[in-house]
Protein backbone atom coordinates (compact mmCIF):
# COMPACT_ATOMS: atom_id res chain seq x y z
CA UNK A 1 0.00 0.00 0.00
CA UNK A 2 1.39 3.10 -1.15
CA UNK A 3 0.52 5.47 1.64
CA UNK A 4 4.29 6.13 3.20
CA UNK A 5 3.95 4.13 6.03
CA UNK A 6 5.90 0.65 6.41
CA UNK A 7 8.52 1.14 4.46
CA UNK A 8 10.72 -1.06 6.10
CA UNK A 9 8.24 -3.92 8.08
CA UNK A 10 7.07 -2.53 11.74
CA UNK A 11 8.11 -3.54 14.91
CA UNK A 12 6.19 -3.39 18.20
CA UNK A 13 4.42 -5.03 20.69
CA UNK A 14 0.88 -6.61 20.39
CA UNK A 15 -1.12 -8.00 22.90
CA UNK A 16 -2.58 -11.08 21.14
CA UNK A 17 -0.93 -14.03 21.41
CA UNK A 18 0.24 -14.27 24.92
CA UNK A 19 -2.55 -12.42 26.71
CA UNK A 20 -5.28 -13.39 24.43
CA UNK A 21 -8.83 -11.93 25.81
CA UNK A 22 -8.12 -12.23 29.29
CA UNK A 23 -10.80 -9.56 30.30
CA UNK A 24 -10.89 -10.41 34.13
CA UNK A 25 -9.20 -7.69 35.96
CA UNK A 26 -10.66 -8.47 39.29
CA UNK A 27 -9.18 -12.28 39.45
CA UNK A 28 -6.54 -11.35 37.15
CA UNK A 29 -5.43 -7.72 37.42
CA UNK A 30 -2.10 -8.08 36.14
CA UNK A 31 -2.37 -9.84 32.96
CA UNK A 32 -5.94 -8.56 31.66
CA UNK A 33 -6.01 -6.61 28.82
CA UNK A 34 -6.50 -3.21 30.22
CA UNK A 35 -4.62 0.39 30.20
CA UNK A 36 -2.42 -1.00 32.83
CA UNK A 37 -0.97 -3.50 30.74
CA UNK A 38 -0.44 -1.51 27.73
CA UNK A 39 1.20 1.31 29.75
CA UNK A 40 3.06 -1.38 31.37
CA UNK A 41 4.47 -2.78 28.42
CA UNK A 42 4.93 0.98 26.59
CA UNK A 43 7.34 1.64 29.55
CA UNK A 44 9.48 -1.08 29.88
CA UNK A 45 9.84 -0.68 25.66
CA UNK A 46 10.86 2.48 26.24
CA UNK A 47 13.04 1.55 29.43
CA UNK A 48 14.59 -1.71 28.58
CA UNK A 49 15.86 -0.83 24.91
CA UNK A 50 13.06 -2.44 22.84
CA UNK A 51 12.09 1.09 21.54
CA UNK A 52 15.43 2.10 20.86
CA UNK A 53 15.98 -1.37 18.69
CA UNK A 54 13.32 -0.21 17.30
CA UNK A 55 10.12 -1.68 18.18
CA UNK A 56 7.49 1.21 18.34
CA UNK A 57 4.33 0.27 17.67
CA UNK A 58 2.32 -0.10 21.15
CA UNK A 59 -0.78 -2.56 19.92
CA UNK A 60 -3.92 -3.63 21.56
CA UNK A 61 -5.76 -6.79 20.14
CA UNK A 62 -8.87 -7.80 20.12
CA UNK A 63 -10.98 -7.32 23.30
CA UNK A 64 -10.82 -3.58 24.31
CA UNK A 65 -14.33 -3.08 23.56
CA UNK A 66 -17.24 -2.76 25.90
CA UNK A 67 -20.07 -5.57 24.39
CA UNK A 68 -22.05 -2.35 23.12
CA UNK A 69 -21.74 0.26 21.19
CA UNK A 70 -23.37 3.69 22.08
CA UNK A 71 -26.41 5.44 20.68
CA UNK A 72 -25.08 6.36 17.40
CA UNK A 73 -23.37 2.86 16.63
CA UNK A 74 -19.92 4.60 17.90
CA UNK A 75 -17.06 2.05 19.86
CA UNK A 76 -16.94 2.08 23.00
CA UNK A 77 -14.12 1.08 25.18
CA UNK A 78 -14.46 -1.18 28.13
CA UNK A 79 -15.34 1.60 31.07
CA UNK A 80 -13.71 -0.50 33.40
CA UNK A 81 -10.32 -2.17 32.16
CA UNK A 82 -10.03 1.74 29.65
CA UNK A 83 -11.16 4.31 32.03
CA UNK A 84 -9.64 7.04 29.99
CA UNK A 85 -10.40 5.50 27.06
CA UNK A 86 -7.80 5.29 23.97
CA UNK A 87 -7.13 8.76 23.50
CA UNK A 88 -5.54 8.95 26.87
CA UNK A 89 -3.39 5.53 25.63
CA UNK A 90 -2.13 7.32 22.74
CA UNK A 91 -1.23 10.28 23.81
CA UNK A 92 0.46 8.79 26.48
CA UNK A 93 2.36 6.75 24.41
CA UNK A 94 3.10 9.05 21.63
CA UNK A 95 4.56 11.15 24.54
CA UNK A 96 7.31 8.39 24.58
CA UNK A 97 7.80 8.72 21.31
CA UNK A 98 6.10 5.94 20.24
CA UNK A 99 3.11 4.78 18.40
CA UNK A 100 -0.51 3.27 19.24
CA UNK A 101 -2.42 0.00 17.55
CA UNK A 102 -5.30 -0.65 17.98
CA UNK A 103 -7.58 -3.47 16.38
CA UNK A 104 -11.43 -4.11 14.37
CA UNK A 105 -12.92 -6.50 12.42
CA UNK A 106 -14.86 -6.13 9.31
CA UNK A 107 -17.60 -8.25 10.22
CA UNK A 108 -20.63 -7.54 11.97
CA UNK A 109 -19.35 -8.96 14.86
CA UNK A 110 -15.46 -9.42 15.83
CA UNK A 111 -14.15 -13.19 16.29
CA UNK A 112 -14.55 -12.77 20.19
CA UNK A 113 -18.37 -11.40 19.59
CA UNK A 114 -17.81 -7.70 20.23
CA UNK A 115 -19.31 -5.06 18.18
CA UNK A 116 -17.95 -5.39 14.58
CA UNK A 117 -17.10 -2.61 11.95
CA UNK A 118 -19.55 -4.07 9.19
CA UNK A 119 -22.00 -0.93 8.18
CA UNK A 120 -19.85 1.26 10.35
CA UNK A 121 -16.55 1.66 8.08
CA UNK A 122 -16.29 5.34 7.70
CA UNK A 123 -17.51 5.97 11.02
CA UNK A 124 -14.76 4.19 12.97
CA UNK A 125 -12.40 5.16 10.64
CA UNK A 126 -13.23 8.34 11.83
CA UNK A 127 -13.05 7.50 15.41
CA UNK A 128 -10.10 5.74 14.88
CA UNK A 129 -8.73 8.99 13.78
CA UNK A 130 -10.54 10.67 16.41
CA UNK A 131 -8.14 8.55 18.95
CA UNK A 132 -4.71 9.07 17.00
CA UNK A 133 -3.89 5.66 16.07
CA UNK A 134 -1.03 5.03 13.78
CA UNK A 135 -1.97 1.78 12.89
CA UNK A 136 -4.99 -0.24 12.60
CA UNK A 137 -5.48 -4.42 13.10
CA UNK A 138 -8.43 -5.14 10.59
CA UNK A 139 -9.48 -9.05 11.27
CA UNK A 140 -12.21 -10.62 9.24
CA UNK A 141 -14.06 -12.80 11.53
CA UNK A 142 -17.74 -13.21 10.76
CA UNK A 143 -17.71 -11.54 7.54
CA UNK A 144 -17.83 -13.59 3.69
CA UNK A 145 -14.46 -13.71 2.33
CA UNK A 146 -14.96 -12.44 -0.98
CA UNK A 147 -16.56 -9.39 0.54
CA UNK A 148 -12.55 -8.54 1.91
CA UNK A 149 -11.93 -7.65 -1.86
CA UNK A 150 -13.95 -4.75 -1.95
CA UNK A 151 -14.47 -4.36 1.72
CA UNK A 152 -10.95 -3.96 2.96
CA UNK A 153 -10.05 -1.29 0.10
CA UNK A 154 -13.02 0.77 1.29
CA UNK A 155 -11.88 0.42 5.10
CA UNK A 156 -8.12 1.95 3.54
CA UNK A 157 -10.21 4.13 1.43
CA UNK A 158 -11.63 5.73 4.72
CA UNK A 159 -9.05 5.66 6.68
CA UNK A 160 -7.29 7.86 4.10
CA UNK A 161 -9.65 9.96 3.86
CA UNK A 162 -9.63 11.05 7.45
CA UNK A 163 -6.76 12.38 6.89
CA UNK A 164 -4.59 10.52 9.49
CA UNK A 165 -1.45 8.65 8.53
CA UNK A 166 -2.91 4.84 9.71
CA UNK A 167 -0.34 2.11 9.32
CA UNK A 168 -3.25 -0.62 7.73
CA UNK A 169 -2.41 -4.34 8.52
CA UNK A 170 -5.24 -6.78 7.08
CA UNK A 171 -6.19 -10.25 7.54
CA UNK A 172 -7.60 -10.14 3.89
CA UNK A 173 -6.01 -13.10 2.59
CA UNK A 174 -6.03 -15.51 5.78
CA UNK A 175 -9.93 -15.71 5.53
CA UNK A 176 -9.81 -16.19 1.96
CA UNK A 177 -7.36 -19.58 2.56
CA UNK A 178 -9.58 -20.43 5.22
CA UNK A 179 -12.34 -21.34 2.39
CA UNK A 180 -9.69 -22.22 -0.32
CA UNK A 181 -10.50 -19.62 -1.76
CA UNK A 182 -8.95 -17.32 -5.08
CA UNK A 183 -6.24 -14.98 -3.59
CA UNK A 184 -5.96 -11.76 -5.04
CA UNK A 185 -2.20 -11.12 -3.59
CA UNK A 186 -1.49 -8.42 -6.04
CA UNK A 187 -4.95 -6.14 -4.93
CA UNK A 188 -3.96 -7.35 -1.43
CA UNK A 189 0.05 -6.05 -1.56
CA UNK A 190 -1.56 -3.07 -3.03
CA UNK A 191 -4.34 -2.33 -0.65
CA UNK A 192 -2.76 -3.20 2.62
CA UNK A 193 0.86 -2.11 4.36
CA UNK A 194 0.91 -6.13 6.21
CA UNK A 195 -1.11 -8.79 5.16
CA UNK A 196 -1.78 -11.82 7.70
CA UNK A 197 -1.61 -14.60 4.63
CA UNK A 198 -1.88 -17.58 6.94
CA UNK A 199 -3.24 -19.11 10.25
CA UNK A 200 -2.68 -17.35 14.00
CA UNK A 201 0.72 -18.21 15.34
CA UNK A 202 0.53 -20.21 18.35
CA UNK A 203 2.86 -20.81 21.28
CA UNK A 204 5.13 -24.57 19.88
CA UNK A 205 7.70 -25.18 17.12
CA UNK A 206 5.46 -26.93 14.96
CA UNK A 207 3.39 -23.85 14.40
CA UNK A 208 6.41 -22.06 13.45
CA UNK A 209 7.16 -24.85 11.32
CA UNK A 210 3.85 -24.84 9.88
CA UNK A 211 4.11 -20.87 9.22
CA UNK A 212 7.66 -21.18 7.47
CA UNK A 213 6.45 -23.70 5.34
CA UNK A 214 3.40 -21.90 3.97
CA UNK A 215 6.09 -19.22 3.38
CA UNK A 216 8.62 -22.37 1.54
CA UNK A 217 5.51 -23.01 -0.50
CA UNK A 218 4.98 -19.68 -1.62
CA UNK A 219 1.84 -20.46 -3.38
CA UNK A 220 0.07 -17.75 -5.36
CA UNK A 221 4.02 -16.40 -5.88
CA UNK A 222 2.75 -14.05 -3.12
CA UNK A 223 6.53 -12.70 -1.78
CA UNK A 224 7.27 -11.25 -5.28
CA UNK A 225 4.58 -8.80 -3.96
CA UNK A 226 6.56 -7.58 -1.01
CA UNK A 227 8.21 -4.58 -0.41
CA UNK A 228 9.02 -0.89 0.86
CA UNK A 229 5.12 -0.34 1.86
CA UNK A 230 3.50 -3.49 1.68
CA UNK A 231 4.55 -6.59 4.09
CA UNK A 232 3.30 -10.46 3.82
CA UNK A 233 2.85 -11.21 7.76
CA UNK A 234 3.66 -14.30 9.53
CA UNK A 235 2.02 -13.46 12.60
CA UNK A 236 3.94 -12.48 16.10
CA UNK A 237 7.13 -13.46 17.51
CA UNK A 238 6.63 -15.67 20.47
CA UNK A 239 10.32 -15.11 21.20
CA UNK A 240 10.92 -15.55 24.95
CA UNK A 241 7.27 -17.17 25.81
CA UNK A 242 6.32 -20.71 27.05
CA UNK A 243 6.73 -23.31 23.84
CA UNK A 244 10.01 -22.70 22.38
CA UNK A 245 13.57 -23.85 23.32
CA UNK A 246 16.22 -21.25 22.88
CA UNK A 247 17.26 -22.27 19.30
CA UNK A 248 14.11 -22.42 17.51
CA UNK A 249 13.49 -18.88 19.09
CA UNK A 250 16.57 -18.20 17.10
CA UNK A 251 14.73 -19.80 14.49
CA UNK A 252 12.20 -17.63 14.56
CA UNK A 253 13.95 -14.14 14.79
CA UNK A 254 15.96 -15.30 12.03
CA UNK A 255 13.36 -16.59 9.68
CA UNK A 256 11.27 -13.30 10.63
CA UNK A 257 14.70 -11.23 9.72
CA UNK A 258 15.10 -13.33 6.17
CA UNK A 259 11.09 -12.95 5.70
CA UNK A 260 11.13 -9.08 6.24
CA UNK A 261 7.93 -9.92 8.84
CA UNK A 262 6.62 -7.53 11.01
CA UNK A 263 8.32 -7.88 14.17
CA UNK A 264 5.21 -7.57 16.76
CA UNK A 265 6.71 -9.51 20.20
CA UNK A 266 3.69 -10.88 21.91
CA UNK A 267 5.51 -11.80 25.25
CA UNK A 268 5.33 -10.39 29.11
CA UNK A 269 8.17 -7.82 29.00
CA UNK A 270 7.88 -7.71 32.73
CA UNK A 271 9.06 -11.19 32.77
CA UNK A 272 11.50 -12.48 29.79
CA UNK A 273 14.33 -14.65 29.99
CA UNK A 274 17.15 -12.27 29.30
CA UNK A 275 18.85 -14.73 26.44
CA UNK A 276 15.50 -13.63 24.63
CA UNK A 277 15.32 -9.99 25.20
CA UNK A 278 18.72 -9.98 24.02
CA UNK A 279 17.46 -12.10 21.00
CA UNK A 280 14.40 -9.54 20.94
CA UNK A 281 17.48 -7.26 20.81
CA UNK A 282 20.26 -7.97 18.68
CA UNK A 283 20.84 -5.43 15.94
CA UNK A 284 22.46 -7.29 13.46
CA UNK A 285 19.24 -9.91 12.82
CA UNK A 286 16.89 -6.67 13.35
CA UNK A 287 18.99 -5.02 10.54
CA UNK A 288 18.53 -8.23 8.61
CA UNK A 289 14.78 -7.63 8.51
CA UNK A 290 15.01 -3.84 8.14
CA UNK A 291 16.80 -4.26 4.85
CA UNK A 292 15.63 -1.22 2.82
CA UNK A 293 14.86 -3.69 -0.23
CA UNK A 294 12.27 -5.48 1.70
CA UNK A 295 12.75 -8.74 -0.17
CA UNK A 296 10.87 -11.95 1.30
CA UNK A 297 13.19 -14.95 1.19
CA UNK A 298 12.65 -17.75 -1.05
CA UNK A 299 13.46 -20.99 0.15
CA UNK A 300 15.58 -22.70 -1.84
CA UNK A 301 15.38 -26.29 -1.52
CA UNK A 302 14.49 -28.68 1.42
CA UNK A 303 17.18 -31.63 1.65
CA UNK A 304 16.63 -34.41 4.46
CA UNK A 305 20.02 -35.81 4.79
CA UNK A 306 20.68 -39.80 4.31
CA UNK A 307 20.87 -41.41 7.91
CA UNK A 308 19.00 -38.79 9.91
CA UNK A 309 21.89 -36.52 9.20
CA UNK A 310 19.63 -33.46 9.41
CA UNK A 311 16.49 -32.04 7.59
CA UNK A 312 18.01 -28.83 6.12
CA UNK A 313 15.71 -26.17 4.90
CA UNK A 314 18.01 -23.21 2.36
CA UNK A 315 16.48 -19.77 2.42
CA UNK A 316 18.22 -16.61 0.37
CA UNK A 317 17.17 -13.44 1.19
CA UNK A 318 18.47 -10.55 -1.78
CA UNK A 319 19.97 -7.41 0.21
CA UNK A 320 19.67 -4.12 -0.97
CA UNK A 321 23.31 -3.61 -0.82
CA UNK A 322 24.42 -4.71 -4.61
CA UNK A 323 25.48 -8.08 -4.77
CA UNK A 324 24.70 -8.79 -1.33
CA UNK A 325 22.77 -12.29 0.11
CA UNK A 326 21.79 -13.93 3.49
CA UNK A 327 21.06 -17.06 3.98
CA UNK A 328 19.53 -19.29 6.33
CA UNK A 329 20.39 -23.01 6.93
CA UNK A 330 17.18 -24.09 9.17
CA UNK A 331 17.01 -27.96 10.42
CA UNK A 332 14.48 -29.71 11.26
CA UNK A 333 15.98 -32.32 12.58
CA UNK A 334 15.12 -33.24 16.21
CA UNK A 335 18.09 -35.67 16.56
CA UNK A 336 19.79 -34.29 19.24
CA UNK A 337 23.34 -33.06 17.89
CA UNK A 338 24.22 -30.51 15.49
CA UNK A 339 24.44 -31.10 11.48
CA UNK A 340 26.19 -30.34 9.00
CA UNK A 341 25.24 -29.14 5.39
CA UNK A 342 27.95 -29.09 2.91
CA UNK A 343 27.46 -27.03 -0.65
CA UNK A 344 28.73 -24.20 -2.52
CA UNK A 345 28.08 -20.64 -2.11
CA UNK A 346 27.77 -21.36 -6.61
CA UNK A 347 25.39 -23.81 -6.03
CA UNK A 348 22.97 -21.62 -3.84
CA UNK A 349 23.04 -19.19 -6.85
CA UNK A 350 26.29 -16.40 -5.44
CA UNK A 351 28.29 -16.65 -8.03
CA UNK A 352 30.22 -13.78 -8.52
CA UNK A 353 33.70 -15.01 -9.39
CA UNK A 354 36.13 -12.45 -7.26
CA UNK A 355 33.67 -14.06 -4.36
CA UNK A 356 32.41 -12.79 -0.74
CA UNK A 357 32.91 -12.06 2.76
CA UNK A 358 30.55 -14.19 4.90
CA UNK A 359 29.60 -13.23 8.18
CA UNK A 360 27.41 -15.02 11.04
CA UNK A 361 24.56 -12.52 11.31
CA UNK A 362 23.63 -13.39 15.41
CA UNK A 363 27.26 -12.67 16.49
CA UNK A 364 29.00 -10.92 13.82
CA UNK A 365 31.65 -12.64 13.42
CA UNK A 366 33.91 -13.20 10.38
CA UNK A 367 33.14 -16.90 8.97
CA UNK A 368 35.61 -16.11 5.78
CA UNK A 369 35.77 -15.43 2.02
CA UNK A 370 34.15 -18.19 -0.19
CA UNK A 371 34.98 -18.32 -4.29
CA UNK A 372 31.77 -19.88 -5.54
CA UNK A 373 33.08 -22.80 -5.89
CA UNK A 374 35.00 -23.15 -2.72
CA UNK A 375 33.04 -26.16 -0.14
CA UNK A 376 30.81 -24.36 2.11
CA UNK A 377 29.85 -26.41 5.44
CA UNK A 378 26.65 -25.16 7.73
CA UNK A 379 26.64 -26.48 10.81
CA UNK A 380 23.17 -26.07 12.22
CA UNK A 381 21.63 -27.35 15.68
CA UNK A 382 18.78 -29.56 15.97
CA UNK A 383 15.70 -27.26 15.74
CA UNK A 384 18.33 -24.49 14.95
CA UNK A 385 19.60 -21.75 11.98
CA UNK A 386 22.48 -21.13 11.07
CA UNK A 387 22.08 -17.55 9.59
CA UNK A 388 25.05 -15.81 6.90
CA UNK A 389 25.35 -12.65 5.17
CA UNK A 390 27.47 -12.61 2.18
CA UNK A 391 28.95 -9.65 0.81
CA UNK A 392 30.34 -9.61 -2.80
CA UNK A 393 34.36 -8.71 -2.54
C1 LIG B 1 -8.10 -13.69 14.94
C2 LIG B 1 -6.79 -13.07 14.48
C3 LIG B 1 -5.81 -13.02 15.64
C4 LIG B 1 -6.43 -12.25 16.80
C5 LIG B 1 -7.75 -12.86 17.18
C6 LIG B 1 -8.48 -12.04 18.21
O1 LIG B 1 -7.93 -15.04 15.26
O2 LIG B 1 -6.25 -13.79 13.41
O3 LIG B 1 -4.61 -12.43 15.25
O4 LIG B 1 -6.57 -10.90 16.44
O5 LIG B 1 -8.60 -13.00 16.06
O6 LIG B 1 -9.75 -12.49 18.40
Amino acid sequence: LNNGLALTPPMGWLSWERFRCNVDCVNDPHNCISENLILEMADIMVNEGYKDAGYVYVNIDACWMANYTDENGGMVPDPKRFPNGPKYLADKIHAMGMKFGMYQDFGHITCLGYPGAEFHLEQYAYQFASWEIDLLKFDGCNSVPRDGDTGYPVMEFFLNKTGRQILYSCEWPLYQLFKQEYINYTAVAAGCNTWRAYHDIQDSWDSVKETLDFWGNNSGNFASLTGPGSFSDPDMLIVGDFGLSYDQQRVQMGMWAMLSAPMHMSVDLRNIDPKSKALLQNRNVIALNQDPLGYTARRLLVYTAPRNQGIFNVWKKVLYQQGSYALAFVNYSDQGTPNTYTTTLGQLGLTNASGYNVTEIFSGMTVGQFRPQDEFKATVNPEGIYLVKCVTM
